[in-house]
């Protein structure tokens, strides 16, 4: 046996997953992994080793720790919570755009915006919610999509809640300002109308007053318990619980259940399924709650 062989034998037997500038064994990945998925609801699947090794180690690099093992340490502790969510972030992807998935603001727009308008101008409320909703791209397109039929929005009860666990992606989303390829798929007629120039970035935009009157950015784990009180008539959560496991999902899909108001709709990723009882399929990953029970 030649000495890198041993030392690959050895390693394996330490059960190493991964050989690299840091050691990291089958026990730091199933740690982790456990941690990540209690917190956020996030499970990680083995095949996933490679790519948390090499998105927390840049971590480790930082912080000037020599092992996996510190670092879970670390992020286990009581005191290191802010690196557990530096590690979500590391984890979880945050790409989203505007008017992504467009058939679902059509949709929104002629099955709930619109139906709601008058009772609305008397003074009712409309309540949408982006679960999840990243730097703001989501929420923006809802609140565009609402102005575009309704213009004097803002002096009525309308409001989107937009959500999510990682406090920097919801800076962004305040900050509401946004580059010149990021808005692309915004009509010019709109972007016109509804958003100004970056005050700090000429090529740039930032949403207008009225588009930001209507989104409050709020953190929020879907795992915990939800503060809110009132219910929607929409729900947005896409290419969100896509990381979850299938109990989780479920969980979270029934929960979205009891926000809604009766024939509320709950709008998911392309690639993802509603399959828990009070929801009908509505359209392309749209559903509506019917209630049931
Ligand atoms: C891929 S983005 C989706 C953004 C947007 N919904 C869209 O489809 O374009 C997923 C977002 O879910 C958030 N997220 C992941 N786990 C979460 C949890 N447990 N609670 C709340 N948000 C979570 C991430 O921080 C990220 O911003």
């Amino acid at each position: 046996m030649t000495l890198a062989s041993r030392s690959m034998a050895e390693a394996r037997g330490a059960g190493t997953v991964v050989q690299g500038e840091f050691p990291f064994t089958n026990e730091d990945f199933t740690r982790i992994a456990a941690l990540l998925y209690e917190t956020s609801g996030i499970s990680l699947p083995d095949t996933k080793a490679t790519l948390v090794y090499s998105r927390l180690a840049k971590r480790l690099r930082i912080l000037g720790i020599g092992s996996f093992r510190e670092y879970y340490a670390l992020v286990a502790s009581p005191d290191g919570v802010d690196e557990r969510n530096n590690m979500l972030r590391a984890l979880t992807t945050n790409v989203t755009r505007f008017f992504r998935e467009p058939h679902h603001f059509d949709h929104v727009l002629q099955n709930v915006i619109e139906p709601a308008i008058d009772s609305v101008r008397k003074g009712a409320r409309l309540r949408i919610w982006s679960a999840g909703c990243s730097t703001g791209q989501e929420p923006y397109s809802l609140a565009l999509t609402i102005l575009s039929a309704l213009p004097e929005a803002p002096n009525h009860d309308v409001k989107i809640l937009a959500t999510d666990i990682d406090t920097n992606v919801l800076a962004t989303g305040r900050a509401a300002c946004y580059a010149e390829d990021l808005v692309e798929a915004i009509p010019t007629a709109v972007r016109s109308r509804w958003m100004e120039r970056d005050p700090e970035d000429s090529r740039g935009w930032r949403m207008g007053e009225a588009a930001r009157s209507l989104v409050s950015f709020r953190e929020l784990n879907l795992m915990t318990e939800w503060p809110m009180k009132g219910q929607f008539q929409a729900i947005f959560c896409r290419n969100v619980v896509i990381y979850f496991d299938e109990p989780t999902q479920e969980r979270i899909f029934t929960r979205f259940g009891e926000r809604l108001i009766k024939g509320g709709r709950l709008y998911v990723g392309h690639s993802e399924r509603v399959g828990v009882p009070g929801f009908e399929t509505d359209g392309l990953t749209s559903y509506r709650f019917v209630g049931g029970r």
